[in-house]
């Protein structure tokens, strides 16, 4: 994916009087596939994150984000709190991911090498050349295709190199289309048996058009009624009181 035609989307991260304000500059792309830009689902997981009921997910946690397009979500809880965060995409995401953590992590190239080194050798050749990470392995962007055995032990892997910590997974606006439905609940289900204390907060919008809320109806019962996981929604009074909306969702999930 070339890194033409961008512009800068800046998202406020106001913490009140509980920490320091500051502004996430996201890098989108004027053309491409849907994960070029922000969504509006990301929007308000993301500012859902940043209010003190939603810090509570992410802090001192290792988090990975599914499906992060520009990684804004995942970069909004690492501002907030989180120990370690893993952006992750198709591969075609990672140049954007990376961009997107640099300006926002404030880094530069040197820091990816150093980052690297500190990782055994045994991990090094499980996760070969795709991870960049930054500040002892505090953000980085790896290829996470849905489904992908391979992708999802090497997840598993690199956050076996740190010291067991609860894990958040977020997923925003990533359920709308139907083999990506089955593949995301099947990475989901993987990671929930290979990594332990998981809780996994997913947001999305209530489409009208085509078959959106069937695919809906098929994700949240794949989770429910196949696998026994635990959904709850996140009251709306308890979102951000301004980035939200009765279109749009959050849920917890749980085991
Ligand atoms: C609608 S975009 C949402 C992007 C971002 N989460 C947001 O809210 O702004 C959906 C994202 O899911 C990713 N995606 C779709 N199919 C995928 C797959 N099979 N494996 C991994 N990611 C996938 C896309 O590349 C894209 O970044």
């Amino acid at each position: 994916m070339e890194l033409d035609n961008t512009f800068i989307r800046e998202v406020e991260i106001e913490l009140g009087p509980s920490g320091k304000n500051t502004t996430l500059s996201i890098l989108q792309l004027e053309e491409g596939e849907c994960g070029c830009v922000l969504w509006d689902a990301g929007i308000v997981l993301l500012k859902y994150l940043i209010t003190t009921k939603g810090r509570k997910h992410v802090m001192g946690k290792h988090v990975i984000e599914l499906g992060a397009g520009t990684g804004a979500v995942g970069l909004a809880a690492k501002t907030v709190g989180a120990e370690m965060v893993l952006l992750t995409d198709l591969q075609k995401y990672i140049p954007l991911l990376v961009e997107n953590i640099r300006q926002n992590i404030k880094c530069n190239l040197t820091a990816v090498d150093s980052a690297v080194n500190h990782i055994s050798q045994k991990y090094k050749e499980i996760l070969d050349a795709k991870i960049f990470s930054f500040e002892k392995g505090s953000v980085g962007a790896m290829t996470l295709e849905w489904g992908n055995q391979k992708d999802m032990a090497k997840t598993v892997n690199y956050l076996a190199q740190f010291a067991p910590t609860p894990v958040c997974i977020l997923v925003a606006d990533c359920v709308y289309y139907e083999d990506g439905v089955k593949l995301l609940v099947d990475t989901i289900v993987h990671l929930f048996k290979s990594l332990s204390e998981v809780e996994i907060l997913c947001s999305f919008e209530h489409r009208e058009t085509g078959n959106k809320k069937e695919l809906l109806e098929m994700f949240l019962n794949l989770l429910k009624n196949l696998h026994n996981l635990v959904i709850t929604y996140i009251p709306i009074c308890e979102m951000h009181e301004v980035y939200r909306s009765n279109d749009i969702s959050i849920i917890r999930i749980s085991q």
